[in-house]
């Protein structure tokens, strides 16, 4: 048994119902699955359990339904449906299950989004113990959703027989964690994206690990504020220009550097159709609006980014959605695949970024948690991850 965690490897699964918690949060349009990577990540876990063979129970949910009212654009159904085509087995999906759910060893079954059901949402003990009941085995797999406590993700996890750690999620915590709390050095954070407000925690515990934090994006901006530098009309938070002066003031106290951008890729608006020009950031005019980081910026993001043991990514250094000031993002993907350190990235737009300029081989982690990763980040603990550890220790007990 891993210190910490019941796992697969410590259980024999065969013959049993297994009731896995997945995140098949993906994006929908019209029915139709814009982005199967989160499916794709679970299909190890579900194949070895078909194989055992064990029943198996999937359960996750699909966006923020409204709780007791079925709703078809959350239905859960283009999910079982591929990973019907993905297994090459039938996935029934099942919307009732008051009376148990009928599966036999070798066979998958999916509940309907369990955040239709009064309960889910607030860690209903009673929801919980429902789904507890209907398994021999609990295992989660949902890494994205651990920050969450809620019936599936933590509930269940103190009724069932036995819970357990699945490889997705134990494989993302371990990696995550290593190179969080013992990592190669130099290590370096890129951290971008539109706000400092919605980062801060991120930004002020990653600073405490790193050696170099390059910020970017509207970021960026709230810190060359801080700084004195001009940003023109730029998105930036002049409320948090005092926290970001605290950051660099930490960073020079404690020998950690904060390289900010030399220059700049600006425009006076933001659009398709804007002119974008480089400028130093000396010359930067009230009317600017800085969009992207420029040449001499992403060379010295590049030469920091080589010289990396380990590296972690989270957000956006431009409007890499505008060709024009897309440029800064794509030399950042590009450089960080092609680092020969350990390099981890997550968060929502990240992902788009990392498709958009095809560099997901070279990255050594892609996390498939969005606001989970970004808890990670900020040091919190996981209650999904946490509600395991803690079967984990009763079981050690016994
Ligand atoms: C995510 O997409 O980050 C997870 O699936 C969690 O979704 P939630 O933010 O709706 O809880």
């Amino acid at each position: 048994m891993s210190a910490e965690f019941i796992t697969l490897d410590d259980l024999d699964p065969a013959q049993k119902t297994v009731l896995i918690r997945a995140d098949f949060n993906v994006p929908v349009s019209a029915g139709i699955i814009q982005d199967d990577t989160r499916i794709r990540a679970c299909l190890p876990t579900l194949k070895r359990l078909v194989a055992a063979p064990a029943a198996v129970i999937l359960v996750s949910h699909l966006g923020r339904p409204r709780e007791g009212h079925y709703d078809d654009s959350y239905t859960l159904a283009p999910v079982a449906g591929r990973v019907s085509d993905l297994m090459q087995q039938e996935v029934s999906l099942v919307r009732s299950w008051e009376d148990g759910v009928s599966v036999r060893p070798g066979e998958l079954v999916m509940l309907e989004n369990i955040r239709f059901i009064p309960g889910e949402k607030s860690n209903d003990d009673e929801l919980a113990r429902r789904l507890a009941g209907l398994c021999d085995i609990y295992v989660n797999d949902a890494f994205a959703t651990a920050h969450r406590a809620q019936a599936s993700t933590h509930g269940v996890a103190k009724y069932a027989p036995v819970s357990c750690a699945g490889p997705l999620l134990l494989s993302e915590i371990e990696t995550l964690s290593t190179a969080l709390e013992q990592p190669a050095r130099p290590m370096a954070a890129i951290v971008g994206g539109a706000k400092v407000s919605t980062k801060l925690t991120v930004l002020t515990n990653l600073i405490k690990k790193v050696d170099q934090l390059l910020v970017g994006g509207g970021i960026a901006n709230t810190f060359l504020k801080a700084a004195g530098c001009e940003v023109g009309t730029s998105l930036h938070e002049p409320e948090l220009v005092g926290a970001a002066a605290d950051i660099l003031a930490y960073a020079e106290e404690h020998n950690k550097t904060i390289p900010l951008p030399v220059d700049a890729v600006c425009a006076k608006a933001m659009a398709e159709d804007a002119q974008a020009e480089v400028k130093s950031l000396a010359k930067v005019l009230p009317d600017d609006k800085i969009l992207d980081i420029g040449p001499k910026t992403i060379e010295a993001n590049d030469r920091i980014i080589r010289s990396a043991a380990s590296i972690v990514w989270n957000g956006p250094v431009g409007v890499f959605e505008l060709e024009q000031f897309a440029a800064g993002t794509d030399a950042l993907a590009r450089a960080i695949a092609a680092s020969p350190g350990l390099s981890i990235a997550g968060g929502g737009d990240t992902l788009s970024a990392i498709a958009r300029f095809g560099v997901a081989d070279g990255i050594s982690c892609i996390s498939t948690g969005g606001g989970a990763f970004l808890e990670l980040l900020e040091g919190q603990t996981l209650p999904a991850v946490a509600v395991l550890q803690d079967a984990a220790r009763a079981l050690h007990k016994a």
